[in-house]
């Protein structure tokens, strides 16, 4: 519609990939192989039961370097970006105190875990925590898998400049899945001058409309390209979150074999050979990478609006084979059990659209933007079917806090799907019982921007 106007210019016969409309997307920043892959710290335990675990964070501004040598202001956790992990138990309580040493309100949202409503740091449905202040989240975990947490105020802004980080839950009952090693990778991308490695926080006509994507590819706050050493043949397990605002990574592993074991919410049920692996703002993956003589991780772009261009390719992580060969046992055939869900009855349809209002570029549900879209209502322990329409051009990664979803028919956990444009989507809620159930629990679409522009609502749980 209106983005089909705008990219009228590039869909003509003869034209040439570029539009005058929306600036391009700034070319990609490759940094020659230089060092490992960080390992972002894990949060320390304050608490001596094994079954606590409690951690401190502040959000404050730092200074970070990007690009070698070359200072960068960021906002992070504890100094770090990404923040420091959270590492529990299935069935543990976590206690997180948080203090807030930003010059201006915030929450941390515990993106993807089933916790209380109250615990959830959901901005404006519940407690900012001002400059100054101070809040304690407490909530249990209960289930495995691979999360993260950042602030739901400004989240556009508050994300982008670095406050983010992941939270893993194991389950020691777990498969055994003979893997190596297993790393945490945290992708994010920034925009950076090159030279002088400073933070470029412009938001031009293109991010207004698709989402901040930056020049430089990060993994666990650092530049890519950078290397983790396995032993040839041997399996690595890859846990990976993309904590960017609006970039899309869809990765191709060259070289080698990549199998998709998890996703947001934990384990699939079976073991999944992928070509490429699609991952969007918000979304998880768990995957399984073996190579022989070497491989590498590349983020190969994605085309997410109709003519906006995919985006160049990079070297994400390079997996450099070092040692005596390894022989892993075969992955097991069945990782767990997840049924279908079938719905009982329906919360009915969610329409994203976008328009353009004052000059300015708003994002819609229902033809209203947040807080004005009217709330989606439920009654807690319910199991609906919900149709997510996306009327725009363009890709929206649907989420819903609090709860799990499946796509209808699809037997595997999500908290965040991409609607492709043009095209719906049909989702069963797992609405199901716990405390802390009831309430106004948030469903946005993940690239921030768009989610601050209007892409937002409640859904009331009763
Ligand atoms: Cu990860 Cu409401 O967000
Ligand atoms: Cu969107």
């Amino acid at each position: 519609m209106f983005l089909a106007a705008l990219l009228a210019g590039c869909m003509m016969p003869g034209g040439h990939g570029t539009h005058a409309d929306l600036p391009p997307l700034p070319p990609l920043v490759q940094p020659e192989p230089n060092g490992d892959v960080p390992v972002p710290e894990t949060a320390r335990d304050e608490n001596p039961d094994p079954a606590i675990v409690e951690v401190s964070l502040a959000a404050a501004p730092t200074t970070v370097a990007y690009l070698d040598g070359r200072p960068a202001t960021a906002w992070a956790y504890n100094g770090s970006v990404p923040g420091p992990i959270i590492e529990a138990n299935k069935g543990d309580q976590i206690i997180v105190h948080f203090t807030n040493d930003l010059a201006e309100p915030t929450t941390i949202h515990w993106h993807g875990l089933r916790v209380p409503n109250d615990m959830d740091g959901a901005g404006r449905l519940t407690q900012p925590i001002p400059p100054g202040g101070r809040f304690d989240y407490r909530f249990v975990v209960p289930d495995a898998g691979l999360y993260w947490y950042h602030p739901h105020v400004r989240s556009e802004v508050q994300v982008d400049k670095g406050l983010y980080g992941a939270i893993v839950v194991r389950d020691p009952a777990e498969p055994a899945l003979d893997a190596a090693i297993e790393r945490l990778l945290v992708l994010d991308d920034i925009l950076v001058d090159p030279a002088s490695g400073a933070v470029d926080d412009r938001l031009d006509m293109r991010g207004m409309m698709m989402g901040r994507e930056g020049n430089l590819l990060l993994v666990n706050g650092q530049s890519s390209n950078r290397a983790i050493t396995v032993a040839p043949g041997a399996r690595t397990r890859l846990r990976l979150v993309n904590a960017a605002t609006a970039r899309f990574f869809s990765l191709r592993l060259e070289g080698g074999a990549m199998v998709q074991i998890g996703t947001d919410g934990g384990l699939l049920p079976a073991p999944r050979a992928l070509s490429s692996l699609l991952l969007t703002p918000g979304e998880r993956a768990d995957v399984i990478v073996e190579t022989t003589t070497g491989a590498t991780l590349t983020s190969i772009g994605y085309e997410r609006a109709m003519g906006a261009g995919p985006g160049g390719e990079a070297a994400l992580v390079r997996l450099v084979t070092s040692g005596a060969p390894a022989t892993p046992r075969p992955l097991p055939a069945a990782l767990r059990s997840i049924d279908v869900l079938a719905p009982i009855g329906l919360v009915g349809t969610s329409r994203l659209g976008e328009r353009m209002a004052h000059h300015e570029w708003l994002f819609t549900i229902n033809d209203a933007t947040f807080p004005n879209v009217p709330p989606v209502m439920a009654r807690v322990g319910a199991r609906p079917s919900w149709t997510i329409t996306n009327e725009s051009d363009m890709d929206h990664p649907f989420h819903l806090h609090g709860f799990f979803f499946q796509r209808r028919g699809v037997a595997e956990w999500k908290d965040t799907i991409d609607v492709p444009a043009n095209s719906s989507i049909e989702i069963v809620v797992d609405l199901a019982s716990r405390p802390g159930a009831a309430g106004d629990w948030m469903y946005h679409c993940h690239i921030l921007e768009h989610a601050e522009r209007g892409m937002m609502g409640a859904l009331t749980l009763q």
